[in-house]
């Protein structure tokens, strides 16, 4: 048999152990596999790279990924959804591996719905992909925000200033929660919940108060009711670029202006989704890449591998993918146990 595999949309700690894992693991059954460049455009436009046992030696410890990726939507238009099918065929792909989050995993089942012979594996920092515990890159990047918030925790107290950090995410609020949690933040404001103004004023004014300095944790996608600096700018995906909107910034601005707090803000981006994987996405990659190959191997396509407790699993890619997975209400509810 052979093998493709891609990595699609944002990158995330974690995808070169999947690419690894699903090599080897392809391998031991004496397969080959082939590595598509920068997503589903590689698979669209015929960029394809040999994948032998050797190409994956000693890359399962770093970030990015080896393959390039890219947010290109391959259905966006009907001939390029043709040229997606033509070019598994010219390169007598028996099985393709979709390694990605909601929009890499729609265009995958996609492409199943189409005939196709593909399997998914699901990743982002972002924690939002349905019916799998975990998606690996989350605990990697939502480390990088804890450790973020902990140096602000030294500038703030040093300044008896407020800080707000704003974190990624998108529309879910777990890396905000994670790091609201894990940091001691005496705020943290996720999507999930309506903004609340004078809460948030007065856990400042209070930690302000009771210890001379205050955290906010900020993620990008909550709705402050105004809009500042957003271009409004758009992925192929239609999803639009929430760093944009500055709400840290903004948030910093309306509480020096409300509580005469002097407040700074921090953006980390990027930062959060760069460097090596932490121990759990290496093992949790590594175990969804190989258990991707075994569902393809058992004839499963159209199925997408998970983690559900302790095992991994394969579920209908229709289930993963459509509403992404947020923040639940006991989530929420042991968050504000410790708010200021
Ligand atoms: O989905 C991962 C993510 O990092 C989101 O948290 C963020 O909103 C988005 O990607 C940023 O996208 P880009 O890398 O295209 O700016």
């Amino acid at each position: 048999m052979k093998f493709g595999v891609l990595t699609g949309g944002g990158d995330c700690p974690g995808l070169n152990a999947a690419i690894r894992a699903v090599v080897r693991r392809a391998a031991g059954f004496g397969h080959m596999t082939v590595g598509f460049l920068d997503g589903w455009k590689g698979v669209r436009d015929d960029l394809a790279r040999p994948l032998p046992w050797a190409e994956v030696a000693g890359i399962l410890s770093r970030g990015g990924t080896i393959l390039g990726s890219s947010r290109t939507n391959p259905f966006a238009k009907e001939s390029d959804g043709e040229r997606v099918l033509e070019t598994l065929r010219r390169e007598g792909v028996d099985a393709l591996v979709a390694i990605g989050g909601d929009d890499t995993l729609t265009a995958a089942l996609e492409l199943f719905r189409r005939g196709g012979h593909v399997v998914g594996v699901p990743k982002t920092m972002d924690n939002d992909v349905a019916g799998t515990d975990w998606t690996f890159g989350f605990h990697s990047a939502a480390a990088v925000a804890v450790d973020a918030l902990e140096r602000l925790r030294d500038t703030a107290g040093s300044h008896h200033r407020a800080i707000v950090l704003e974190v990624m995410g998108r529309h879910a609020g777990w890396v905000a929660l994670a790091t609201g949690l894990a940091g001691g933040a005496d705020a943290t404001l996720v999507p999930e919940e309506p903004y609340d103004e004078e809460a948030v004023l007065a856990r400042v004014r209070r930690a302000v108060q009771e210890r001379g300095y205050a955290l906010v944790v900020a993620s990008e996608g909550i709705d402050l009711g105004a809009r500042r600096g957003s271009k409004g700018a758009k992925d192929e995906f239609g999803h639009e670029l929430l760093r944009e909107r500055e709400v840290g910034a903004e948030l910093a601005h309306r509480i020096q202006e409300r509580t005469g707090v002097e407040t700074r803000s921090a953006q980390i981006g990027h930062i959060q989704r760069g460097g090596a994987p932490d121990l759990f996405d290496r093992i949790l990659a590594t175990r969804l890449g190989a258990f991707a190959v075994d569902l393809a191997l058992a004839g499963r396509f159209g199925e997408v591998a998970v983690l559900r407790g302790e095992k991994v699993t394969g579920i209908p890619l229709g289930e993963a993918v459509g509403s992404p997975k947020v923040v639940t209400p006991d989530w929420l509810e042991l968050l504000h146990t410790f708010d200021a």
